[in-house]
């Protein structure tokens, strides 16, 4: 009898030191302006190319590379039917590693450019630096640094009545002074990377 009130206690102790810790209130704010609706787009595809690399296509993947003289990496964003006669807002969204556990590195003084490429062409898996979409408008070259959310362009959706399919846009991030590598994600803190909301 003994034993097994011995058992039971410690069956009845189990649960609690199994109970994770609690994280307590972590409630570190994010950059002004650098949270999203839950309808905002994500990119529906990364690619990075490469100036030295000009044939190699590098295939969609969540980490976005860029590197003086060398990679670029290019983020298609698909604006759908539905967006007709709204004002899209592209942001990009920077958290400082405090505020984000995804990974990123960021070396440089963070001057970007972002080569639009036109409206409807986007990149696709294969594409290289060779074979870049046709360009397109751009929005103004911007200073990209931790702990801030950018927006980039406002402006219409461009969704043309009677569309019935998503229309891609597209662009390159490129620096000629900066080497910057992130992992594109809403999912780890604050969300990082190039978004669009539609209002
Ligand atoms: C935040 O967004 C609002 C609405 O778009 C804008 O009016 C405000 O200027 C932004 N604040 C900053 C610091 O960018
Ligand atoms: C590219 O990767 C993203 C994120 O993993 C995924 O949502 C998307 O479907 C992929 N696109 C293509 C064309 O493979
Ligand atoms: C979009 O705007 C046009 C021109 O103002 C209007 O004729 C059309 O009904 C609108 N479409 C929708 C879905 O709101
Ligand atoms: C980088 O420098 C090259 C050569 O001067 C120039 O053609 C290119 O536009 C620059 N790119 C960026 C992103 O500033």
């Amino acid at each position: 009898m003994k034993n097994l009130a011995l058992i039971s206690i410690l069956l009845a102790t189990i649960p609690t030191l199994t109970t994770p810790f609690k994280m307590g209130n972590c409630d570190t704010s994010c950059p002004t302006n650098g949270t999203l609706p839950d309808s905002a787009l994500s990119p529906s595809l990364i690619i990075p190319i490469s100036a030295q690399q000009p044939t190699r296509a590098f295939g969609n993947t969540t980490l976005a590379k860029v590197t003086p003289s060398d990679f670029c990496t290019i983020f298609n964003l698909e604006i759908p039917p539905s967006a007709i006669n709204k004002t899209c807002l592209l942001a990009f969204l920077f958290p400082t590693h405090e505020q984000t556990t995804a990974f990123y590195s960021f070396a440089g003084p963070g001057d970007f450019v972002f080569n639009g490429y036109a409206y409807g062409a986007g990149a696709n898996p294969g594409t290289t630096y060779e074979t870049q979409p046709a360009s397109g408008p751009s929005p103004p070259a911007a200073k990209l640094v931790p702990g801030n959310a950018y927006v980039l362009n406002v402006g219409s959706c461009g969704v043309q009545p009677g569309q019935t399919e998503a229309v891609t846009v597209s662009g390159a991030l490129c620096s000629n002074d900066t080497y910057f590598e992130f992992e594109q994600t809403r999912e780890k803190g604050c969300p990082i990377g190039f978004y669009v909301a539609i209002s």
